[in-house]
């Protein structure tokens, strides 16, 4: 593990081989360890970054009340300079891809390219930020039991839940390291994101659009919509998986992966 200060809280970050930079930001409630299966296998020429975002794995919390996706977004800016990495390709997973869309809103000139996995440009509805507001006050209260129970049998499909007990356990105690107040924290932030959508056609670098095939959260419907919206991209449908293919299938995953990121390699920088 990496571990540097970096807008004002300890960040530490997971890192394999050498070569241009791809930074995975992961989803909501996980943390570094997702990418495990990425880190392991990255093709020859390129160097992964998998940070914790702050409060979650082994970063520090600091004391910001709301975790918004800008927040995080500069975190990771922050990561790159200290880094002294110039440009990077983004790969984010769910939260991970809200927080990467609010990165290209602010700094596009630092994106060489985007993976967008399982996630989606919309903001939460009247509902879901009022679903959001009451599961924060549950974990404050009762910890982080509530959601670890509440997602862990919609974040898988039931080819993993029943046939990889493996991953499952993986889920699992990412979703029980994460505290009840890191939870609170980004339940709200995630609440109040905005609408990305009118932000996808400006999208103008090589994207690369994911989904599991039965993603139960963020589906297929989404994914579609995102790579009809981002001129240029392509969408790759990882086959009987659920809300989290690189843990699910990684080698399916990493194999779409390693197309666009050998695309990537050939074309000029
Ligand atoms: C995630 O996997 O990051 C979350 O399911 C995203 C969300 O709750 O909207």
């Amino acid at each position: 593990m990496g571990a540097a200060k970096v807008n004002g809280v300890e960040i530490e970050w997971r890192e394999a081989g050498k070569g241009e930079p791809i930074v995975f930001v992961h989803g909501f409630p996980f943390h570094s360890a997702m990418w495990g299966e990425q880190l392991n296998a990255l093709p020859k020429g390129w160097r992964g970054i998998a940070p914790d975002l702050r409060g979650f794995g082994a970063s520090e919390p600091g004391t910001d009340p709301i975790y918004t996706m800008e927040l995080f977004a500069q975190d990771l800016h922050a990561l790159l300079d200290r880094l002294s990495i110039e440009r990077a390709v983004l790969c984010g997973l769910s939260m991970g891809g809200y927080v990467l869309f609010e990165f290209w809103r602010l700094f596009p000139k630092r994106v060489r390219a985007l993976v967008l996995a399982d996630t989606r440009a919309g903001p939460d509805s009247a509902d879901a930020k009022k679903a959001r507001e009451s599961l924060a006050k549950r974990v404050e209260k009762e910890g982080n039991t509530p959601v670890v129970d509440g997602m862990l049998p919609k974040v898988l499909n039931s080819t993993t839940r029943y046939g990889k007990p493996e991953v499952v356990q993986v889920i699992k105690s990412m979703m029980q390291e994460t505290s009840a107040d890191t939870m609170a924290r980004a339940l709200r932030g995630m609440a109040e994101r905005p609408d990305s959508e009118p932000l996808l056609r400006t999208i103008n670098v090589p994207c690369l659009v994911v989904v599991g095939s039965e993603d139960a959260i963020t589906g297929r419907g989404q994914a579609e919509f995102l790579a009809r919206g981002i001129r240029g991209s392509s969408l790759e449908i990882v086959d009987d998986v659920g809300h989290v293919p690189p843990l699910e299938k990684p080698a399916d995953f990493n194999k779409v992966l390693g197309v666009f990121l050998s695309r990537l390699s050939s074309a000029p920088g």
